[in-house]
C-alpha cells in the first residue's frame, strides 16, 4: 500500500507529521510511504509548484496525502507557478473529480460554534463538491479593453458528462446516510446552473429512494447556518462547494478539523485512488509554530483507510480517537486551548 506524502507549505509539513505518527501507530503492515515537494516547496527546490517527478510519484501510488500549499512570498509569481497550481494540477491530472467533505459536530465543541450550541449540534453533512470543472479550470484572461480599461475574465461552464458523475457520487452517498440530496446552484441567473439542475435531475430517475431537492447558493449559505441539520448531502459545483465547506466548518468549530478526500474513478488493488486533506490552506501566519490543529489532517488519513485501503475499522479508531480528544477537552490553539500541534497527534495516538 504505497502512500505518496505531500506536505507542502505553511502548516502543512507539521499537520502532516502528526497523521504519519498516528498512521504509525496502527502498525498496518505493508504500508510504504513516499515523499515529494509540493507548492512553495516545489517551486523553491525543483522550478515548479507541481513537479513531474512528484506527479510521477502520486500516479504510481494508490492514495495521496497531502498538506496545504501556499506561501505569500510566491504571491507575485504567474499564475502557472503559484503554490495552488499544485492541488488543482493533482486534482486535474489524477481526474479527481469528486471532492467529499464531511462536516459533522463534535460531542463538547457546541461551544465552539459560530453557531448557538443548538443548532451546531445538529450538523450532520456532506459536500460533494465537483473539483475538475467549473470556473477553476475554464479559461481565464485579461485584456485591455479599445476604451484602455483592465478587463479580467474567467469562462463558468460544465458539460453533460462532468455533471452526471458528480451527481451519481452524491446519490450514491445519499445511499449511505440519510436518503437526501440537495443540489445547490445558482440557475436564476447561471446557464451552467440550469444545464446542471437538468442533468441532476435526470440522474435522480435513478435513485428513486433518494429526496431531490434544489436550492440556490445563496439560499444554501443561509440555510447552512439557520438549520445546518436539515441537510443531508450537499452536491454543488466546484466554486459553490469551495465556499459552502469553509462556511461549514465554522458551524462544527474550526476549519483545523475537516477533512476531505478527492476521488476518482481508478481502482487500484486495495480501493479507489484518492487524494485525501485538510480542507484548510497553509496558514503561514502559524507555520513552524507548532500550533496548527493537525486533525484535519489525522481525519483526512482516516478517510484514506476507508475510500482507498478498504479498511473501515482501522479509520473508524482513527476518528473515534479524534472524538475522545475532543470530548475531553483536547484543545488546539484553533479551539480557544493550548495545546500545540505534537500534543494534539500525541493525544489522538492515546486513544487509539
Ligand atoms: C480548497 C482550497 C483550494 C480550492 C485552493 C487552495 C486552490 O481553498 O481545497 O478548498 O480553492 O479548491
Ligand atoms: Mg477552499
Amino acid at each position: 500500500m504505497k502512500i505518496a506524502v505531500l506536505p507542502g507549505d505553511g502548516i502543512g509539513p507539521e499537520v502532516t507529521q502528526e497523521a504519519l505518527r498516528v498512521l504509525d501507530a496502527l502498525q498496518l503492515p505493508g504500508l510504504k510511504l513516499l515523499e515529494g515537494d509540493v507548492g512553495a516547496a516545489g517551486y523553491r527546490n525543483h522550478g515548479h509548484p507541481l513537479p513531474p517527478e512528484t506527479l510521477a510519484m502520486a500516479r504510481e501510488a494508490d492514495a495521496v496525502l497531502f498538506g496545504a500549499v501556499g506561501d505569500p512570498a510566491c504571491d507575485n509569481l504567474d499564475r502557472h507557478l503559484r503554490p495552488e497550481q499544485a492541488v488543482l494540477g493533482l486534482r486535474k491530472e489524477l481526474d479527481l473529480f469528486a471532492n467529499l467533505r464531511p462536516a459533522k459536530g463534535f460531542d463538547g465543541l457546541e461551544e465552539l460554534s459560530a453557531l448557538r450550541p443548538e443548532i451546531a449540534r445538529e450538523i450532520d453533512l456532506v459536500i460533494v463538491r465537483e473539483l475538475t470543472g467549473d470556473i477553476y479550470f475554464g479559461e481565464k484572461a485579461r485584456h485591455v479593453l479599445l476604451d484602455g480599461r483592465r478587463e479580467g475574465w474567467d469562462r463558468m461552464a460544465y458539460a453533460e458528462d462532468e455533471v452526471r458523475r458528480i451527481a451519481h457520487v452524491a446519490f450514491r452517498t445519499a445511499q449511505t446516510r440519510g436518503n437526501r440530496v440537495t443540489s445547490v446552484d445558482k440557475a436564476n441567473v447561471l446557464e451552467t446552473s440550469r444545464l446542471w439542475r437538468e442533468v441532476v435531475e435526470e440522474v435522480a430517475v435513478e435513485y428513486l429512494d433518494v429526496a431531490l431537492e434544489h436550492m440556490y447558493v445563496d439560499n444554501a449559505a443561509m440555510q447552512l447556518v439557520k438549520a445546518p441539520g436539515a441537510f443531508d448531502v450537499v452536491l454543488t459545483s466546484n466554486l459553490f462547494g469551495d465556499i459552502l465547506s469553509d462556511q461549514a466548518s465554522m458551524c462544527v468549530g474550526s476549519i483545523g478539523l475537516l477533512a476531505s478526500a478527492s476521488l476518482g474513478e481508478r481502482q487500484t488493488a486495495y480501493g479507489t485512488f484518492g487524494l485525501y486533506e485538510p480542507i484548510h490552506g497553509s496558514a503561514p501566519d502559524i507555520a513552524g509554530q507548532g500550533k496548527a490543529n493537525p486533525m484535519a489532517t489525522i481525519l483526512s488519513a482516516a478517510m484514506m483507510l476507508r475510500h482507498s485501503f478498504g479498511l473501515e475499522a482501522e479509520a473508524a479508531r482513527i476518528e473515534n480517537a479524534v472524538a475522545s480528544a475532543l470530548k475531553d477537552g483536547v484543545r488546539g490553539v484553533d479551539l480557544g486551548g493550548t495545546l500545540g500541534c505534537a500534543a494534539i497527534g500525541e493525544a489522538v495516538c492515546e486513544r487509539l
